[in-house]
């Protein structure tokens, strides 16, 4: 694995920003940006595609065997990771509320788990990387140098997910999506195998009211200072 200080994690439930601020830090530092997210978005989409039923654990393994899986920079600013699954362009097809959905329910299946984590520290072992997830300061990556635990207001966390799929030309509901948030992080979180929550050593950020500028320039300082984390802050 590569040293301990090439490793940046940022965790935390959806809607908080990770993307947005995971991108520009690593843009920032010329690090290499890790959505895993998209990781197992591809996964769910993979195993929809193949009809496996997803509560069959031994299909679902042997499903995973031949999976690759290789992310592209976003195209945008504003865009998200363009993700290629087996030599296919799947990039417009993992970003909906039912995919999102789908990636937390394999994201529940210790196989998938494995086999990801496997991939992402693989990545984390070539690469200075800005990870982002919901695991990958507490699972993927714990020797991190830097980890940090994003958190916000739910209703903001709805509303800005409503805008980001609006802006994508998406006819949605807020109340719908507030629900969708609301039914994820409580799967995320309760999960035996991985579950959502903050490494004790991860500084924990509130992006309700901060502007993304402000917030990343917050990290950027504590990055650059060069100062191991204490355990438990926040910012
Ligand atoms: O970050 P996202 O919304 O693209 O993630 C989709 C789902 O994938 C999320 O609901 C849970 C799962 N996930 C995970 O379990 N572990 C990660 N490190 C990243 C995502």
């Amino acid at each position: 694995m590569h040293k301990k200080k090439e490793i940046i994690t940022l965790d935390g439930p959806s809607g908080v920003g990770k993307s947005t601020i995971s991108r520009r830090i690593a843009a920032a530092l010329g690090y290499t940006y890790l959505d895993t997210g998209a990781m197992y978005r591809a996964v769910g989409l993979h195993l929809e595609q193949m009809g496996v039923d997803i509560g069959d654990m031994n299909a679902v393994a042997a499903n995973l065997d031949t999976l690759t899986i290789r992310l592209l920079p976003a195209r945008s600013e504003l865009g998200d990771t363009g993700v290629i699954l087996n030599g296919v362009d799947i990039s417009d097809r993992i970003r909906t509320p039912e995919m999102s959905m789908l990636a937390s329910r394999v994201s529940a299946i210790p196989a998938v788990r494995t086999k990801l984590t496997e991939m992402q520290r693989e990545i984390g072992a070539q690469e200075r990387i800005v990870a982002e997830g919901r695991d990958v300061g507490t699972v993927v990556f714990p020797d991190a140098a830097y980890k940090f635990f994003l958190d916000a207001d739910i209703q903001e966390r709805a509303r800005r997910r409503v805008r980001q799929l609006r802006s994508h030309g998406s006819h949605v509901d807020e109340k719908e999506i507030l629900e969708m948030i609301r039914q994820r992080d409580k799967d995320d979180s309760e999960r035996s195998v991985a579950p959502l929550r903050k490494a004790e050593d991860a500084l924990l950020i509130d992006t309700t009211d901060g502007t993304i500028e402000e917030i990343c320039a917050g990290i950027l300082k504590k990055v650059l200072s060069g100062k191991q984390q204490k355990p438990g802050k926040s910012m």
